[in-house]
């Protein structure tokens, strides 16, 4: 048997870590010889709630779960972490300005990102979904003193999901059939799914869709929007396809990248492709055999993509300027 991982989830009692637990403590995130020990964070409101999934883990009676611990103290949340899932949020509210919302989860993420440099494992890496991702990332990350800035990530696996599953259904291809599908930018409306350079069963997308209109409009709307969408039909929003989500993106972590292939993860920009250094940014990324991760050098940008890029990269820098003060 295999030593167990330790795996923090913020946010555990809520939709998205409701989804997600079973499939972590189940193998489908590390694999099927990995035991895991979750460390499941919550606010103190939510500690009952808690509970009750707990009980629900304990009664699936995972060969591979090894340990649960419930808490609200960050300092016991992650100690020992070798995956710190920061999924828990304060949604925006009726009322509530974009700034205003950034500077509440700024708060969250300063301190999650301290705790996370005390007392994490020295292997840690830190995925970020709850929103705004990419903001909430780049504050823990100028929070984590000592914790290097390529452990940090956001999620746009989701998006990157979805834009593979439009242009199946458009081509009439199986999802599989699609590759090197990348998400630009931000995880927000301003996202770009780059269809240019986005392949079905190895050609060029306009090798099967010849609908360049709706290419350039409602597939790029349609992915943009999604998330709204699902809020409207379920009246609740993407719960079990983010949790989805963040399984793929772990596994994309973890796993070396298909010679050829890549995936779309935030990371911390090198400055690559006119995107800021420093920025957390949506990017193609291909993990190696010795699991460190780079950015895909060599993807050609047109000017239809540069145009819906920097659009996105514009709305990362104001979201960054609106938390000046929260990155130290
Ligand atoms: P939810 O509201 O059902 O659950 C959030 C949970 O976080 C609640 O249980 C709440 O008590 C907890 N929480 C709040 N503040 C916390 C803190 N300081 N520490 C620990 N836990 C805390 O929300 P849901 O549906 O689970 O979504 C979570 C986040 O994920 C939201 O911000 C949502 O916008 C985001 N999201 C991101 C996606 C992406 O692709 N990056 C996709 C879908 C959702």
């Amino acid at each position: 048997m295999k030593t167990p991982i330790t795996v923090s989830v913020t946010g555990a009692a809520g939709q998205i870590g409701y989804a997600l637990l079973f499939r972590i403590a189940s193998g489908a995130m590390f694999g099927p010889d990995q035991p895991v020990n979750l460390r499941l964070i919550e606010i103190e409101p939510a500690m009952g709630a808690l509970e009750g999934v707990i009980m629900e883990l304990d009664d699936c009676a995972f060969p591979l779960l090894n340990e649960v611990v419930a808490t609200s103290d960050l300092n016991v949340g992650f100690s020992g972490a070798n995956w710190a899932l920061l999924v828990g949020s304060v949604p925006r509210k009726a009322g509530m300005e974009r700034a205003d919302l950034l500077k509440i989860n700024g708060g969250i993420f300063t301190g999650q990102g301290k705790a996370i440099a005390e007392n994490a494992a020295d292997d840690i890496r830190v995925v970020v979904v709850g929103n705004p991702c990419n903001t909430n990332a780049l504050i823990a990350m100028n929070s984590a003193a000592g914790v290097p800035n390529d452990r940090f990530f956001a999620m746009t696996r989701l998006d990157e999901n979805r834009a593979k599953s439009q242009l199946a259904a458009k081509a009439n291809v199986h999802n599989s059939d699609i590759t090197n599908m990348c998400i630009w930018g931000n995880h927000s409306a301003t996202q770009y799914p780059d269809f240019t350079n986005a392949k079905i069963k190895g050609q060029p997308v306009t090798d099967f869709i010849k609908d360049q209109e709706w290419l350039e409009g409602e597939f790029i709307s349609t992915v943009q929007q999604r998330g709204a969408a699902i809020i409207k039909a379920r009246g609740a929003s993407s719960a079990a396809s983010a949790a989805n989500g963040l399984v793929d993106t772990v596994r994309a972590l973890t796993t070396p990248t298909p010679a050829g292939d890549w995936t779309s993860i935030c990371v911390c920009s090198d400055g690559s492709y006119g995107i800021d250094a420093g920025l957390i940014a949506s990017m193609p990324i291909f993990v190696k055999e010795d699991g460190s991760w780079d950015v895909v050098p060599g993807v050609e940008v047109d000017a239809f993509s540069r145009e819906k890029i920097d659009a996105s990269v514009q709305e990362l820098r104001d979201e960054k300027a609106a938390v000046a003060d929260l990155l130290a």
